[in-house]
């Protein structure tokens, strides 16, 4: 082994063991500035000796290209589901009847939380991560391995390779992985992660997930794995696969996690060992109270034997094992009256039905406004104005109404009647379908771009704090500016005077001047703000900061086409699509002129012109004479191809010198 490599060995070992220690064990050893040092290390001997980066490197996680579709997989062994309880009784009867399944049995139970996401298969081969996938139908699920490789907390590598259970070690270190380990476990979004992406899909004026399931099987899904490492996913294991070749075979549930955890897994913070249905009880209303405070949402709690012999002894059914049932906890619900539905149009033009309820409170809240999502679901559920209906919040999630109360209606309900046209301006509506993923159009949309709702979205949002940051342009004002007809679209705020805006109602003096300073401010915000200010759909701040990284102005921006605008690290197809489609709607050209003419600022401040990536990277040429086989044009893309810069003359700067025949 030579110094590179070895050194190159050392390095991945150190960022594996941060990389456990940060994700798996949330204890990070070293600042995120010595991490960053590490790895950018490791990125330059790769980048010098790309032969060192296979694919179980820590600088592999993200692929660069989008998938076309993903691959269907067999599962070696059936991905099973799992009956639901819903009450004590349902419970007791489950563990009277495995009872009866294993007579004279002493039965263990482990209580585990019911991890609220996607359930995935992760499979190793001799220790290295080599696949994973989705349930699927439980026989056949998507190859969602490039995605999967994106989260951090799953190990490319197993830790512990020794391959047995805690205890004496035994064999050799690298031969005792087994020969084919599957684990199963739970991919989620946390909670502050789905906070998180809600409220920059808001801003990028993109639908937002219903709850933190549908964000994490909404990510996963994702064919290309830039956007997927984006989203702050995270997984949990809790079972195993198939399983070839190890040294020794745990024989319980608590042992086998125990194992998973020494291999470098994260496993369940918590779980209750119980011997009768009342300690089951006793640990499911406990869990009930804790989970609260567990990182990912939770619908239940899974009750397993431990002895992996008994499972074998009650079998499964064809759906579900015998031995593990799921116990639902009841989403906190309300009931109330549906006084009213109104229709409120974003600044995307987007039209969402809001119920307008009774007041009622749930869950640590008064609650009088829900959504009803879209004039399809109020169709399906026949919600009619009126109505007792039920409404739910789930963990953090928007409140929604979630059913009719039937036994309550009167018949003096009416049905609702989605507008035919914009609620605000009276405009045509249409249901095109969105770009995003999914967004087949189930959302009406207002088609006029001057309508004034959308107008007022576009303003407050461009003078919103992550935006271009004008104090005092929120919702108030931005009503009035938009009903005086003083402002109908963002560049109108640079030609406002203040004798205009001290006029508006309730507006003193003092404050119109804060408002006016605010935004002359404004001018020299760097290009991401501007750029994020300007609502492109799927542009989001950071997408912003991405464009503003990788062009030096807006003009280069926006003179861009999808290729050269997908060059750019975070920026795929669809966002690229957009800003193009944006660019060439000619309202939006006169826009940016009349941005210009105002003075505001195009350039970024972030700009990072790329050193390009390659064998060849930050490598300057200078090519002399005549070359056996080669043009000296064709010599030079060679270079610029591998990453190098081909150079007139001899400088300082130069590193090599390529001299053909009768050089200079
Ligand atoms: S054990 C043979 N344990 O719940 C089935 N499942 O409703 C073994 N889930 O498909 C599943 N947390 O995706 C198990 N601690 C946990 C779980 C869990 C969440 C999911 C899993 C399963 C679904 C069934």
């Amino acid at each position: 082994m030579n110094s590179t490599q070895a050194r190159h060995t050392q390095l991945v070992e150190e960022i594996r063991r941060h990389d456990h220690a940060y994700y798996v064990l949330a204890q990070p050893a070293i600042s995120d500035r010595e991490y960053d040092r590490l790895y950018h290390e490791l990125l330059d001997l790769e980048k010098a000796c790309p032969q060192l980066a296979t694919p179980d490197s820590p600088t592999q996680r993200v692929s660069g290209r989008p998938l076309k579709e993903f691959n269907s997989v067999p599962h070696r062994q059936p991905m099973l589901s799992l009956d639901n309880t819903y009450s004590q009784e349902e419970l007791r009867e489950f563990v009277n009847r495995v009872q009866r399944l294993l007579p004279g049995e002493n039965l263990e139970w482990i209580v585990e939380p019911k991890i609220d996401g996607l359930a995935v298969n992760l499979r190793y081969e001799r220790g290295v991560f080599t696949g994973g996938a989705t349930r699927g139908d439980g026989t056949t699920g998507d190859d969602i391995t490039a995605n999967l490789k994106t989260i951090r907390s799953i190990p490319t590598r197993l830790q512990s390779r020794t391959g047995v259970p805690p205890g004496p070690a035994g064999g050799d270190r690298r031969d005792a992985s087994p020969a084919l380990l599957e684990v199963r476990g739970e991919v989620y979004l946390s909670k502050a992660g789905f906070e998180k992406l809600n409220a920059e899909r808001k801003a990028a004026g993109e639908e937002e997930f219903a709850n933190p399931r549908n964000a994490a099987a909404g990510s996963l899904k994702q064919l290309d794995p830039r956007i997927v490492a984006k989203r702050p996913l995270d997984v949990v294991l809790y079972g195993l696969g198939h399983v070839e070749g190890a040294a020794q075979a745990p024989e319980q549930h608590d042992q086998m996690l125990a194992w998973l955890k020494a291999l470098g897994f994260r496993t369940p913070e918590r779980i209750w060992h119980c011997r009768s249905a009342d300690e089951l009880v006793a640990a499911i209303e406990e869990l009930d109270r804790v989970r609260r405070s567990l990182p990912y949402e939770t619908d239940g709690a899974v009750i397993k034997l431990n002895s992996f012999a008994q499972r074998e002894a009650a079998g499964f059914t064809s759906k579900a094992p015998r031995w593990a049932i799921a116990y639902k906890y009841a989403a906190e619900q309300a009931e109330t009256r549906l006084k009213a539905i109104t229709v409120q149009v974003g600044r995307t033009g987007a039209l969402t039905p809001v119920a307008e309820l009774e007041p009622v409170f749930l869950a640590g809240s008064t609650i009088s406004r829900a959504t009803l999502h879209n004039e399809d679901y109020i169709r399906q559920k026949d919600i009619r104005l009126g109505d007792m209906v039920t409404i739910e919040k789930a963990g953090e999630v928007i409140p929604a109404v979630v059913d009719v109360v039937l036994p309550k209606r009167t018949g003096k309900e009416e049905s609702f009647r989605f507008p035919t046209t914009c609620p605000e301006c009276g405009s045509k509506v249409a249901r095109a379908p969105g770009l995003d993923e999914g967004d087949e159009g189930v959302v009406w949309r207002c088609l006029n771009p001057d309508c004034p709702a959308q107008v007022r979205g576009r303003l407050e949002h461009w003078c919103a704090r992550g935006a271009m940051d004008i104090e005092g342009g929120g919702e108030v004002l931005a009503r009035q500016l938009v009903q005086s007809g003083l402002v109908r679209d963002v560049a109108d705020l640079y030609s406002l005077k203040l004798a205009e805006v001290a006029g508006l109602e309730r507006m003193g003096e003092k404050s119109a001047r804060n408002f006016l300073e605010g935004v002359a401010a404004s001018k020299q915000r760097d290009l991401w703000r501007l750029l994020f200010g300007l609502g492109i759909l799927h542009v989001g701040a950071g997408v912003a900061k991405a464009l503003g990284r990788g062009f030096a102005t807006l003009d280069d921006v926006l003179n861009s086409g999808v290729d050269q605008l997908t060059e750019c690290e975070d920026v795929g197809e669809v966002i690229a699509q957009s800003v193009v489609q944006w660019q060439g709607d000619s309202r939006n050209q006169k826009l940016i002129e009349r941005l210009r003419k105002a003075g505001l600022n195009f350039n970024s401040q972030l700009y990072q012109p790329q050193a390009k990536a390659g064998p060849l990277a930050s490598k300057t040429f200078v090519l002399t004479g005549t070359l056996p086989n080669l043009k000296r044009e064709e010599a030079a893309a060679k270079i610029e191809a591998a990453g190098g810069k081909v150079s007139g003359s001899v400088s300082k700067k130069t590193d090599y010198v390529v001299a053909g025949t009768e050089a200079g």
